[in-house]
């Protein structure tokens, strides 16, 4: 039985892995959670020390590995690392992923396979390795980043990475439905569109959403807060719109 209710956002003495901690929605989603009280361990292929040097400005500690997500041994290592700096890992937030605009014509194979190995592929290597961590522990938080994509077909993204978001947004579902007898809690954000590196170039306007903005990366991080804390202790298998009301589902 699930007996924690729900209370205040208050992560302190928590450990939380974030991965595409580098820059955009990752790093915001890093500094939200040191800002709350959460150690964190900032994850990724890019250097991560502007995230670090930003959490250790707010007084937490955070330590930075480099860590392909789609490579199981740096997943383990990252895993690992967590579980020997700080002895335990609450929270999983897995913000690594690509995006590309190919449309179905023109998408190799190499394409195809590359954009599902990091966004599906990736994401779950990530749940798999914390996943028996936090049964063990009878606690946990996992928050995938999906996609508006994964539910509408793609504002202006590929096949690919729209089937690679619909695939996060359906794998969280497995986690929760299992982990929900040891109080581990698996959902998924789905931003719509939000201005970082990745977006670069894409021909977005403020006027696409109801709300007359798109997205900055601290949207993201503060829904991604809320699903990481004891504030959503009723809240699991879902995947939570965050588009400035683009979809209204
Ligand atoms: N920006 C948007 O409009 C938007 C909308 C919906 C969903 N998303 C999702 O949000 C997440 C973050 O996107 P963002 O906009 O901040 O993009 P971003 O490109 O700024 O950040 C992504 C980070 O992931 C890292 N990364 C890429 N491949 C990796 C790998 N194999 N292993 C480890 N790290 C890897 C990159 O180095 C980068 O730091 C992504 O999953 C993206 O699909 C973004």
């Amino acid at each position: 039985m699930n007996t924690l209710k729900s209370g205040k956002i208050d992560l302190s003495g928590q450990v939380a892995i974030v991965t595409g901690a580098s820059r955009g929605i990752g790093k915001a989603v890093a500094i939200s959670l040191a800002r709350e009280g959460a150690e964190v361990i900032a994850s990724d292929i890019l250097p991560v020390d502007d995230t670090i040097e930003s959490i250790r400005t707010l007084g937490s500690k955070a330590i930075g590995v480099t860590c392909d997500i789609t490579n199981q041994e740096e997943v383990d290592n990252m895993v690992g690392l967590a579980e020997k700096e700080f002895g335990k890992i609450d929270i999983l937030v897995t913000c690594a992923g690509l995006c590309e605009r190919t449309s179905s014509d023109d998408i190799s194979h190499m394409e195809w396979d590359k954009v599902m190995d990091v966004n599906l592929k990736g994401t779950f290597l990530c749940c798999q390795a914390v996943y028996p961590k936090m049964k063990a522990n009878n606690y946990g938080k996992i928050v995938t980043i999906g996609s508006i994509a994964g539910k509408v077909g793609g504002v202006i993204s590929g096949p690919h990475y729209v089937a690679s978001k619909g695939g996060v947004h359906a794998m969280v579902k497995w986690f929760a439905k299992d982990g929900a007898t040891h109080n581990v809690f698996v959902n998924s954000v789905a931003p719509g569109p939000v201005y970082t590196d990745m977006t670069s170039g894409f021909p977005y306007s403020d006027s696409m959403a109801p709300l007359q903005r798109l997205g900055e990366p601290e949207d993201i991080a503060e829904a991604v807060l809320f699903l990481s804390s004891q504030a959503s202790n009723w809240i699991t298998g879902i995947t939570l719109d965050v588009n400035g009301g683009m979809l209204m589902s």
